[in-house]
């Protein structure tokens, strides 16, 4: 028994340093020795790395959340710091400071950084979106800035980042008006004015900035929570059109925001992890946060419905679950540490408590769950004792 057990970690530790080759990562810190009872201590045994999305406002300025972001987390996003707005605030120059410091942090402490995000609708300058409008960029200038805008990012961060989300939230939801969802949303900035076609560009250009960095299509409600599964069979058909045409994608991302109003069946996510699995892709979870209705007066994002205390972290159990039950399944992350600095209350009216930590940055119910599906991975239910059998 145990030296079947030993023989499992060596090998996933062996597929650790492999992955972690592959993404051309630094050598393991001297210095820093997580907890091994942290999140990222219990997940690397098995080769999975747990992450956050992380606010630089608060990194290296909030001693509580630093600390919790460099022991609990062996991968890290930016939230904001590599989207358009950040990246390429006037045309042609270019801030790269706040994600360079964070890839400093995360070499510090042994993380892998996902890189966050090249082409999305959101969150891109006026600069761009006005000249667009106002007829001063022509469509041409607009894929040619985007070439440049691609080339250039992913070109400065080369060789330090793991994974990038090429391009983020391209498809149609069920609830988005005529044409009907199955497919990439017509409606979408880029798509309008550029074509379904920008989409594999970008994963081309991304790649020949960085071509060892893993490539990955990422959108929300992919992977089994929607209802009638269109739009997951819409990016599963896409996908696989694309890798027959060769173009170098490495990976799908499910965002992960679940509410907890809608319910949520892990058993679905898994299989539809496993179906984009079978097209050799590999899977992330990227920005895993479970939100319930909570009391907005006080600041403590208290449930007010006292049974959402258990559905928040049942949520993200199943989550967890489906994808360690997945192989291909490399990464889990978290949308925002605490409570309190969480995008949901300000994007979701009334919702919040949708972290592991509470407003005060202390561990919730969705925490300890966590931990004990990562033990239970990582090490199995030890054998019964005295059954007499
Ligand atoms: C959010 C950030 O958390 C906020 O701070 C920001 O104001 C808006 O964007 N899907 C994504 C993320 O892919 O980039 C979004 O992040 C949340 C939804």
């Amino acid at each position: 028994m145990k030296l079947h057990r030993l023989a499992v970690v060596g090998l996933a530790s062996a597929a650790t340093l492999l992955v972690a080759t592959v993404a051309g990562a630094a050598a393991p810190p001297r210095g820093f020795h997580p907890p091994s009872d942290s999140l990222r201590g219990l997940a690397a045994p098995i080769g999975l790395r747990v992450g956050n999305a992380v606010n630089m406002d608060k990194l290296n300025v909030n001693a509580k959340y630093t600390g919790i972001v460099a022991d609990q987390f062996s991968t890290v996003t930016p939230e904001n710091v590599m989207k358009w707005d950040t990246i390429e605030p006037s045309q042609g120059s270019y801030n790269y400071a706040p994600a360079d410091q964070l890839i400093s942090f995360a070499q510090q402490h042994g993380q892998l950084v996902r890189g966050h995000t090249l082409l999305w609708h959101s969150q891109i300058p006026a600069w761009l979106t006005g000249g667009v409008n106002n007829g001063t960029i022509s469509n041409a200038q607009l894929r040619d800035i985007l070439k440049q805008h691609i080339i250039s990012e992913v070109g400065h961060f080369k060789g330090k980042i793991w994974q990038w989300d090429v391009a983020n939230e391209i498809f149609a939801n069920s609830w988005d008006s005529s044409p009907l969802p199955d497919g990439i949303n017509g409606g979408d900035f880029w798509i309008s004015h550029l074509g379904e076609g920008i989409v594999a560009d970008a994963f081309r250009w991304a790649h020949q900035a960085d071509p060892k960095a893993l490539l990955f299509y990422n959108d929300y409600n992919i992977a089994g929570q929607d209802g009638t599964n269109a739009k997951s069979d819409a990016v599963y058909a896409w996908v696989k059109q694309m890798l027959a045409q060769g173009v170098p994608i490495n990976g799908i991302g499910e965002q992960g925001h679940l509410d907890t109003q809608y319910g949520f069946d892990g058993t679905k996510m898994q299989a539809d992890l496993a179906r984009y699995t079978s097209l050799g892709l590999k899977v992330a979870i990227t920005e895993a946060d479970v939100r319930t209705f909570v009391e907005t007066t006080d600041g403590n994002q208290t449930p007010t419905d006292s049974l959402s205390q258990f559905a928040q972290p049942f949520e993200f159990d199943q989550m967890l679950k489906a994808c360690l039950a997945v192989s291909s399944c490399i990464s889990f992350t978290i949308w925002d540490v605490d409570d309190a600095d969480s995008w949901v209350p300000s994007t979701f009216a009334g919702e919040g408590y949708s972290t592991l930590y509470d407003v005060n940055l202390n561990p919730k119910a969705a925490y300890t769950t966590l931990k004990q599906d990562l033990t239970l991975a990582a090490h199995g239910a030890s054998h019964r004792i005295g059954t007499n059998s």
